[in-house]
């Protein structure tokens, strides 16, 4: 069986929720405490044993490949000044390559991917999106491929959500449970509020047969007028099957305000350096407002 060890991260997104900060600086390289989103994305697919990344991006997301260059000015300085620790924090990850394609018109997920597939060739790979965070002790992406080498088929990452959520996510309709893993009866993408099937929502995870490539191919233009990923595994699971495996670990929302703001708080307490501060700081802060 073929080894999962190439990924696509699409980051061609506008970031419209975070302006007006994301008007010149790509949404993926806003920071949660001191690293930018999307390093975490990246540092799971490594941890995950992924070797070769290919990010997808998009009209002015440059920032995201000098962030991951190396920049000799900076590391000399560092380096001449003696400080190792930050000169370690900003070197290019050793253990990946990463390449770049950009998505020419912003035609919806499924598109993005499909951009990557001439990079993905005929083998197995995984997608993962930035705009969720997993913290778990075996990382979220490798609970995935784990799953994908017993069965050997396609697998999403799915979690429970409230039902006032499930019109925020693609739905996974269940057919049969085994331990975590389920089979799947069908997809559907944002549906309306009342009328999910359940409420297992795809969380930006999945490791997929490049068969997907021969449905995205199509360019049917699904939920709020774009080529959806989702719609692409529903064909893909009619045709192969697909499992939905509910991952352990807890998830951090980063896609959109409220959820980054309790992600950096979150981050920042659990930070060895800076978390004791910033709880006496949240201590402060909640006496002088309750004060109010
Ligand atoms: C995308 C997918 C959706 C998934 C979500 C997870 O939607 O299309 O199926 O549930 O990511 O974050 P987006 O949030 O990009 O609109």
């Amino acid at each position: 069986m073929q080894k999962v060890k190439k990924a696509i991260i699409p980051a061609a997104g506008l970031g419209t929720r975070f302006l007006p900060a994301t008007k010149a600086m790509p949404k993926e390289m806003l920071p949660i405490v001191d690293k930018p989103t999307i390093q975490y994305i990246v540092e799971e697919a490594i941890e995950s044993g992924i070797e070769d990344i290919i990010i997808v991006t998009g009209k002015g997301k440059r920032a995201i490949e000098d962030h991951f260059d190396n920049n000799f000015e900076l590391e000399d300085n560092l380096m001449k000044k003696g400080k190792f620790e930050l000169l370690e924090k900003t070197k290019h990850p050793a253990k990946v390559d990463i390449h770049y394609i950009r998505q020419k018109e912003p035609l919806g997920l499924g598109h993005a991917v499909w951009c990557a597939r001439k990079f993905i060739g005929n083998d197995p790979f995984a997608v993962l999106l930035g705009d969720d965070i997993v913290q778990a002790d075996t990382p979220c992406l490798k609970q995935l491929i784990d799953q994908f080498d017993q069965t050997d088929k396609s697998v999403i990452g799915v979690q429970q959500v409230g039902e006032d959520e499930t019109d925020r996510y693609g739905i996974v309709a269940p057919q049969e449970r085994f331990d975590r893993l389920y089979s799947i009866d069908h997809l559907v993408e944002k549906p309306k509020k009342g009328t999910a099937p359940s409420n297992l929502a795809i969380m930006g995870r999945y490791v997929l047969s490049a068969e997907i490539f021969e449905y995205l191919e199509k360019h049917d233009v699904g939920s709020g007028g774009e080529i959806q990923l989702t719609d692409a595994i529903q064909r893909l699971n009619e045709s192969s099957k697909v499992y939905a495996y509910d991952f352990q670990g807890n998830r951090f929302d980063v896609g959109e305000t409220l959820g980054f703001v309790k992600t950096t708080i979150e981050f920042a307490l659990q930070n060895e350096e800076i978390g004791h501060d910033v709880r006496e700081i949240i201590e402060d802060l909640l006496e002088k407002y309750n004060q109010q």
